[in-house]
C-alpha cells in the first residue's frame, strides 16, 4: 500500500488505517536510498576533472589508496569518495573524463581550482579553473538531456548512464566557494573587498541551485567552506602580521572572511528552502569540523597540523612555485618533490592546499551522522 492511497484506506476499518499510517510514518523516516550522486565543486571534491582536461595530477598523489595518481589532489580518497561509499555507490567518475568512466550512479562536475563566479584569468595565469560553477551546470544540463537519448539506444549505454528517474532521486552535493575567497586574497584585495564580493558570488550559487531544481533535482547537500586561513598556501602567500595569527597558528583575517561567507551561505540556504517547495537542503558545517581537527590535532592522533606532508621548504613545507609532485634540482640532480612526512595517516595537510585521506576520513566520520548539519539529519536521511 502506498502512502498516497490513504484516502481510500480511511474508508476501510480504522484498525488497518492505523497500521498503514504507522507504516507511512516509518517509511518517511527510513533511509533515502539515493541511487546517484551529482557533485559540483573544486579540488575538495574533484575526482579527475581537472586532470582529464589539463593534465594528470602526478605522483605521489593517490599513492596511499589508489597506489597511483587517481585524478585527486590527495594521497587517497576525498570526502566525496567516503560519501559515495557510505551510500553504497561507486566512486564518482569525472564528467570530463572520457576514458573508463561509468556514470550509471552519478557524475562529478567538480574541478580543482573552480570558483563559483567565472574568473577573468586563465588557469595558467592564476591557477583558477575555467570550469566555474555555471560551466559545471552547463555540463550537467547537457548530461541530463543527452544521457537519456544515448541510454535509450540500449546495449552498454544502459550500464554506463543513469536512469532518467535518478535525476529526481539523486543527492546533489556541493563544496565550492573557497577559491572565490582566495582569488581575492591573491589579488591583494583587503578582507573588506573580498567580503563585498560575497553577495554576488552567492547570488550566482543560488541561480545554479534553482536551475538544478528546475531540472528535477530535489536533495541538496551543501558543504560550507573550510578555514582557508589554516592552509599553508594561504599563510605562505598572504602577508599576515603577528597580531593576525590565532592561538592555533592560523591567519585570522582569512578565516573570518570564510566564516562570513558561511554565515551568508547559510542565509542563502534558508532562503532557498522557502523558494523551492519540494527541495530538501542540508547545510553542512565543514568549517567547524576542519578547525576542530587542526586546533586539537594531537588529541585526535594527528601531528603538525599546519605543515604540508608533500612539499618542500619554508615554515609550512610548502613552496608556491614547486609543489607536491614537482621537480627540484639538487646538486645537478632532478628530484621529485614528494612525501616529506613520515606517515600521511597522521598528517592533516597533504600538499599545502588539500587534506590527506586520513583527515578526509576523519572529517567524513564527523559529518555523516548529521551532528554538523542544519537541519541535524544524517547523510542517509538527507531526503527528509
Ligand atoms: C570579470 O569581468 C567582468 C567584466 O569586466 C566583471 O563584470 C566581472 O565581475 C569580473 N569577474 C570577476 C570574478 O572579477
Ligand atoms: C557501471 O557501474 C555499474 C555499477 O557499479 C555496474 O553495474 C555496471 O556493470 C558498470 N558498467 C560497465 C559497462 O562496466
Ligand atoms: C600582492 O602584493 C605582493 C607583496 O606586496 C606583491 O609581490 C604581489 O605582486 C601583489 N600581487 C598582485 C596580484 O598585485
Amino acid at each position: 500500500m502506498e502512502c498516497g492511497n490513504l484516502k481510500v484506506v480511511t474508508s476501510l476499518v480504522l484498525a488497518s488505517t492505523l497500521v498503514v499510517l504507522a507504516n507511512c510514518a516509518m517509511e518517511n523516516q527510513g533511509e533515502c536510498m539515493f541511487p546517484a550522486i551529482f557533485n559540483f565543486g573544486d579540488s575538495n571534491s574533484d575526482t579527475g576533472g581537472l586532470s582529464a582536461a589539463f593534465g594528470q595530477a602526478g605522483p605521489p598523489h593517490g599513492e596511499t589508496f589508489f597506489h597511483s595518481p587517481a585524478g585527486r589532489y590527495c594521497d587517497g580518497r576525498l570526502v566525496i569518495d567516503f560519501i559515495a561509499q557510505s551510500l553504497g555507490l561507486p566512486y564518482l567518475s569525472a564528467f570530463l573524463d572520457a576514458v573508463g568512466s561509468n556514470f550509471s550512479h552519478g557524475a562529478n562536475f567538480a574541478t580543482a581550482g573552480s570558483t563559483i563566479r567565472p574568473q577573468n584569468t586563465t588557469l595558467r595565469q592564476s591557477g583558477f579553473s575555467p570550469i566555474s560553477l555555471n560551466v559545471q551546470f552547463y555540463e550537467f544540463s547537457d548530461f541530463h538531456r543527452r544521457s537519456q537519448i544515448i541510454r535509450n539506444k540500449g546495449h552498454v549505454f544502459k550500464e554506463l548512464l543513469p536512469k532518467g528517474e535518478y535525476f529526481s532521486k539523486a543527492l546533489y552535493t556541493f563544496d565550492i566557494g573557497q577559491n572565490d575567497l582566495t582569488a581575492g586574497f591573491f589579488l591583494n584585495m583587503s578582507t573588506d573587498e573580498v567580503k563585498a564580493n560575497i553577495p554576488d558570488v552567492l547570488g550566482q550559487f543560488t541561480t545554479v541551485i534553482k536551475d538544478i531544481y528546475d531540472r528535477g533535482g530535489r536533495y541538496f547537500w551543501i558543504h560550507n567552506t573550510g578555514p582557508v586561513g589554516c592552509l599553508p598556501y594561504v599563510m605562505d602567500r598572504v602577508p599576515i602580521t603577528a597580531g593576525q595569527v590565532d592561538k592555533v597558528g592560523c591567519a585570522s583575517p582569512q578565516n573570518e572572511v570564510a566564516q562570513y561567507f558561511n554565515r551568508k551561505l547559510k542565509e542563502v540556504v534558508v532562503h532557498l528552502r522557502q523558494k523551492l517547495a519540494h527541495a530538501t537542503l542540508t547545510y553542512v558545517d565543514v568549517y567547524s569540523v576542519k578547525y576542530d581537527l587542526i586546533s586539537h590535532a594531537t588529541k585526535y592522533g594527528f601531528e603538525h597540523p599546519l605543515r604540508a606532508c608533500c612539499g618542500h621548504g619554508g615554515k609550512y613545507n610548502y613552496n608556491e612555485h614547486i609543489g607536491c609532485g614537482g621537480k627540484i634540482t639538487v646538486k645537478g640532480k632532478q628530484i621529485l618533490v614528494g612525501k616529506a612526512c613520515k606517515d600521511p595517516s597522521v598528517s592533516i595537510n597533504w600538499d599545502g592546499v588539500h587534506y590527506t585521506e586520513a583527515a578526509n576520513k576523519w572529517i567524513f566520520d564527523r559529518i555523516v551522522d548529521g551532528s554538523y548539519s542544519d537541519p541535524p539529519i544524517s547523510l542517509k536521511n538527507a531526503c527528509h
